[in-house]
């Protein structure tokens, strides 16, 4: 049987997103039908429809999702219908060079549905990430279903699904930060603003928001920003030096994804100190630094995708997190929309009004 959903597309590389008719089919061996409850809004799914990521279009958008599994397809064990799960992108295969060594959280060869969703008239959709979820149905392979605690808010919940646990990812997984370290951040979108609420977690003493927009600075304090720079209004290398004694931090996490911010955050650590590049650079884009400094500065220069996470041990662990009032995951939701205003929610994240848009279906 196929089911006959209404889902955002992307036609044709920058021009605006409309809502088709998107025919899913039932779930095959090793697949699973999801009703999606909610999905984010992500800079990705703008990426992509800028033609940023690949040429395949159309593409099915939407990617930070948390739904009920509807049905499942033939050998599937690890979730069943009525389960309220996260969708993911990085569902381990088990087998790949990473995963052998016992690092999944790197795995190379992520499973994702089999079978194609499309158009009304047949032609296959490319669903961003391996997901599509602007979308009231959607197929996706089994591992990209994590069961969390059904007792969660899905839009906030959906959220851990790509941005939320990139940057909190980006701050515990990635850059190893520990009790009483120094931490700057730069860019404090919703990706930023979930590394300041990981560093905070993680228990840093001093967390330093940089962006060039005071509201985002206002909200980082709310996630947990000791200090905050408008790099606007001076250089921030010399803002964060000045906030730590002098020397840097001990993590800069980047979260712009430009080379000028780049350049900031390995200046702006501590002798030893660890970079982390959370932000996604577009491929024309190139940094030139003083091999000695690379040498003489030490430390780590270090890239996070998808915050290094294990779906199946954190996105549980950060929901329990949330329940307790540990994590504020509502904090994220700046509103929440509906499917035909995701082209809205663009030039709103465009403009920096919202941390995140969620659609809720
Ligand atoms: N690595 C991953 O796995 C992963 C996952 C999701 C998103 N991302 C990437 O993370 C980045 C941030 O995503 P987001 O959803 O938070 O985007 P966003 O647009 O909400 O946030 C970007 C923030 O950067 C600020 N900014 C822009 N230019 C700046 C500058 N020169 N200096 C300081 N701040 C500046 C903006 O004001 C804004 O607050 C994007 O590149 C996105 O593609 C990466
Ligand atoms: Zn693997
Ligand atoms: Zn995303």
């Amino acid at each position: 049987m196929q089911h006959e959903v209404r889902g955002v597309v992307a036609r044709k590389k920058g021009q605006p997103v409309s809502v088709e008719t998107v025919l899913v089919p039932d779930p095959g061996p090793g697949e699973a039908l999801v009703k999606v409850q909610a999905c984010g809004v992500c800079h990705t799914d703008l990426h992509y429809r800028e033609g940023g990521i690949n040429d395949e279009f159309p593409f099915l958008l939407g990617h930070e999702a948390a739904g009920i599994v509807e049905s499942v397809g033939e050998g599937v064990t690890e979730v069943a219908p009525g389960d309220f799960v996260i969708l993911n992108w990085r569902a381990v295969c088990g087998q790949c060079r990473a995963c052998r060594r016992g690092r999944p959280w790197y795995c190379f060869d992520t499973h994702n549905a089999k079978q194609k969703m499309t158009l009304a008239d047949g032609t296959e959709l490319s669903p961003a990430l391996g997901i599509g979820a602007f979308v009231e149905k959607t197929l996706v392979a089994a591992g990209q279903c994590t069961k969390v605690d059904p007792a969660a808010s899905p839009a906030a919940a959906g959220l851990l699904g790509c941005g939320v646990m990139a940057g909190i990812g980006a701050a515990i997984n990635t850059g190893a930060v520990t009790r009483g370290d120094s931490v700057a951040v730069i860019g404090c979108g919703g990706v930023g603003d979930a590394a300041i609420a990981g560093a905070r977690l993680a228990g840093a003493a001093r967390i330093i928001a940089v962006d060039v927009d005071d509201r985002k600075l206002e909200w980082a304090k709310g996630m947990g920003a000791t200090h905050t720079v408008n790099s606007r209004q001076g250089d921030p290398v010399a803002a964060i030096r000045e906030l730590t004694g002098g020397f840097g931090a001990d993590v800069v996490i980047e979260a712009v994804g430009r080379p000028e911010t780049y350049e900031q955050a390995f200046y702006a650590r501590d002798l030893a100190g660890t970079v982390v590049l959370v932000g996604v650079p577009t491929p024309e884009m190139k940094i030139e630094l003083p091999l000695l400094e690379v040498f003489g500065r030490g430390g780590a220069l270090k890239s996070s995708w998808y915050g290094d996470c294990l779906p199946s041990r954190d996105f549980p662990m950060l929901i329990d997190l949330y329940l307790q009032g540990r994590l504020d995951l509502d904090a994220f939701v700046s509103e929440t929309i509906a499917l035909d205003e995701v082209e809205d929610a663009f030039d709103k994240m465009h403009r920096g009004d919202v941390l995140r848009s969620v659609v809720v279906l």
